[in-house]
This record gives C-alpha cells, structure tokens and sequence, in this order.
C-alpha cells in the first residue's frame, strides 16, 4: 500500500426533503448567494421554487444565474465571476449535477483570483483564497457533490481539462433521492456508468496489498449494477435511489483510491470526445472502458481475473486466466447495452477523422514530447488511438 493522506470536509445531508433547510444551512455563512443551476429541469420539478423558498425564509438574498449546459463552458464560469465581483457575492449555492457544480467551483477560484481562472486548469496550481459552495444534487453520476475535482470546457481550441484541489470540495451537499425520480433514461444510465468509472479508474493498478480498497470498490462496483437493475424496472424507487447514491459520492470522494496509484486513462480519453463532440460524458466512458480493457489487460492480467470473478460473477478457473478476463469483459459491456448506453464510438456519430488529433490532445503532444496518460499502463498518443479504433 501506498502513503497517503485523506481529508474530505464536505458535510454530506441525506435524505428525503433535506433540501428544504438550504436556506438555514446557508444562513450562518452568508447573507447573499449566487443560485447557479442548469437548464429548465429544476423550474419543471419545482425543484427552483422550494430553494427560492427556503433562503427567502432564512433571511438569504439569491442572486441567479442559470444557463450551465452539460459539459460546462468557460463563458460562463466568467460571466459568474462578473456577477459575483460587481454583488459582492461570497458564497455559491449550485443546485444540479455535475456540470452545475463544476462551474460553481470555477466560478469559486476565479472571483478571488486577480489573473484568468483558466491559469488554474492549464498549471494546476494551488489556490491560496477560495469561495465557499455548497451543492443540492440532482444527478448522481459524478461525486462532484464532494469530490476535489472541476471540469471545465473551453470553448476557444476545444479543451475539456479538469483541476483538482482540497480547498473547492464543497462545504456541504444535500441529497435526496427522491430528486432523482424526474431523471430521463438516458441520464441515469450516463450516470450509473460514470460512477462505476470512477472505482474502475482507481481500482485496476499494480499496487499490491490493497486489500480493504480492492474489497470495497468491489462491493461498490455491484451495489451499483444490482440497484441499477432495480431501476430499469422501478425508476421511482427510492430505496434503489438511494443506494445509488451514496455508491456515487463514495465512487468519487478520494476514498476508493487511497493508497493505491490510479488509473484515468478512460476518463482522459473521454474528455477528448466530449471536447470535440459534446458527447455525454457517462456516454463517452461506455464506448472507452470496455477497449480501454481490452487493450491493457495483459499489463496485469491477475487484476483483471479479480475483477471478472469478484465483480462480474465470472466461474474463477485457474488453467484460463484469459477466457476469464475476456469474459469479464464482455459482461460489463453487456451491462452497459442492457442499459441503453453506446459501446461504440459510431454510436456517438464518431468517426476516424479526428482520432489521432484528440490522441495527441490527450497526451499534449507537441514537437515530439509528449505527457504519456495511465497509471496501470502508460499510454502514448499512437496507443491511444489503437483504443480509439478498437472503440469504433
Ligand atoms: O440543465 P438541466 O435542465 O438541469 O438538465 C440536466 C442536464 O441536461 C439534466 N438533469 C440533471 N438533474 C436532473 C436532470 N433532468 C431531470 N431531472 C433531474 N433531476 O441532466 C443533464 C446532464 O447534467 P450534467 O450536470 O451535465 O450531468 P453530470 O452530472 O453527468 O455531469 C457531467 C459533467 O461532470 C464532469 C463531466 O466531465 C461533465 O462535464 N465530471 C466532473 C467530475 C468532478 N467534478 O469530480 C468528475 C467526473 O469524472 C466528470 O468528468
Ligand atoms: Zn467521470
């Protein structure tokens, strides 16, 4: 096991009309926020009137600004620091999934920041003064609701780049499942897939003795699929919801990957599609895992043999490591069709044409050097885009 050190603050509120008490949550951190949301889906389920609501009750002035679209753009984030600098505003409430939280991060480091919020997503570095935030969740899919992470997309060269530091985890998410009741089809499964990357990309590495984290990513990986199951049939179901949910924010709060190097290979390489074809980013890791898989298994095929029978159900045989994984394989992507997702790049209406472009995107590679992606195995441009072919 590796060394590591873990902190996650986020203060996590679950449960049925917990987010009624938004306002009084928010009340001794600040008088005014900015109420970031999404599209028309908060206003349709009413969701928009309970928080207006609830910070009205609590003596909270909301400023607003909604318009956030999946994979969420830079513009914004500027337009939300704009805001917040002319108001005064210190404090973000985001109500949505992902892309809402996301951008409320940015729109976070930017407004104490003198430069151009996007130096923190080329450079990576540490913020010295953050914003406070706090998330409703409406989608569970990404664990943004408490994990260190924001992504970002700029529109100018097609970038989609994620940032990563302890100080934009939010200072507490509210959940309850029953918000979830309105999600389309297609949005859950994005989201099943997404949260089962996330222990994926943690969970297959060549560190040894890891056995607590290999047995809880485990156990999350099939809560997961067993609940999702549960919701094909029953999607107003909340008990299912529930173990959904709490399986996505442990999927993504730090906790599966400690000690252990990572992966993300998938989750880079999906980035570029979602850059270039603004594919749904659950979507996206459908069509890449299963080739991604295919791809490097031979790396570590023990691992691999682990995962197909712990998580997949495979009949463990020791004289057919291979079939074992192969078949292991398949039964997730398999999973994935029974959901209704792609697992191919010409579903999502990608073709060859760009593939080597987003491969080199992804590695950065520019005059010969480039930054190899993959912690279980290294993967330069030219393998990136034999992936992206077994993908099409
Ligand atoms: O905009 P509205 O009208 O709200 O509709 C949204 C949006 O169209 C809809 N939706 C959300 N909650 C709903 C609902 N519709 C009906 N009922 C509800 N309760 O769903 C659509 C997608 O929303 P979005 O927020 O884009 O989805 P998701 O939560 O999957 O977020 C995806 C973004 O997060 C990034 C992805 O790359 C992508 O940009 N990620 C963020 C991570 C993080 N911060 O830690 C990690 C992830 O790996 C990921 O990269
Ligand atoms: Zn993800």
């Amino acid at each position: 096991m590796n060394h590591f050190e873990y902190e996650n603050r986020t203060r996590i509120i679950f449960g049925k009309e917990r987010h009624q008490i938004v306002g009084e949550l928010i009340k001794p951190f600040a008088d005014k926020v900015l109420f970031h949301y999404g599209g028309e889906s908060i206003k349709k389920s009413g969701l928009y009137h309970e928080v207006v609501k609830s910070l009205a009750a609590a003596g909270v002035e909301a400023v607003e600004l909604g318009g956030v679209k999946p994979n969420p753009r830079l513009s914004l984030v500027y337009e939300g620091i704009r805001l917040c600098r002319e108001q005064g505003i210190r404090f973000i409430l985001a109500v949505g999934g992902g892309s809402v939280i996301d951008s409320a991060k940015a729109i976070a480091l930017g407004v104490p920041y003198d430069g151009d919020v996007w130096d923190y997503y080329l450079t990576k570095k540490q913020p010295e003064q953050v914003l406070d935030l706090a998330a409703i969740l409406t989608l569970p899919a990404t664990g943004s609701e408490s994990s260190d992470s924001s992504v970002i997309t700029n529109e100018e060269g097609q970038l989609k780049v994620g940032y990563s530091s302890y100080r934009i985890r939010p200072l507490f998410s509210i959940m309850n499942p029953e918000l979830f009741y309105t999600l389309p089809e297609n949005q859950v499964a994005n989201g099943i897939c997404d949260m089962m990357s996330h222990i994926m990309e943690r969970y297959f590495t060549n560190t040894t003795h890891t056995d607590l984290t290999d047995g809880l990513c485990e156990s999350t990986l099939k809560v997961i699929m067993k609940n999702a199951e549960i919701l094909k049939r029953d999607s107003r179901n909340y008990d299912a919801w529930a173990e959904i949910a709490f399986a996505g924010t442990i999927a993504h709060n730090g906790l599966l990957g400690l000690g252990r190097d990572q992966d993300w290979a998938c989750h880079k390489m999906e980035h570029e599609l979602s850059a270039i074809y603004d594919v749904a980013h659950g979507a996206g890791l459908a069509v890449m895992t299963p080739s991604w898989m295919r791809y490097v298994y031979k790396t570590n095929t023990n691992m691999f043999v682990q995962f197909a029978v712990n998580v997949m159900g495979v009949e463990a045989s020791f004289r057919e490591p291979e079939c074992i994984v192969r078949e292991g394989i398949d039964r997730l992507e398999r999973f994935f069709v029974s959901l209704g997702l792609p697992v191919t790049l010409t579903e999502l209406g990608i073709d060859e044409i760009n593939l080597e472009r987003m491969a080199k995107k992804a590695t950065w590679c520019k005059e010969g050097e480039e930054t190899p992606i993959g912690g279980f195995q290294k993967l330069f441009w030219k393998d990136i885009v034999e992936i992206y072919r077994l993908a099409m």
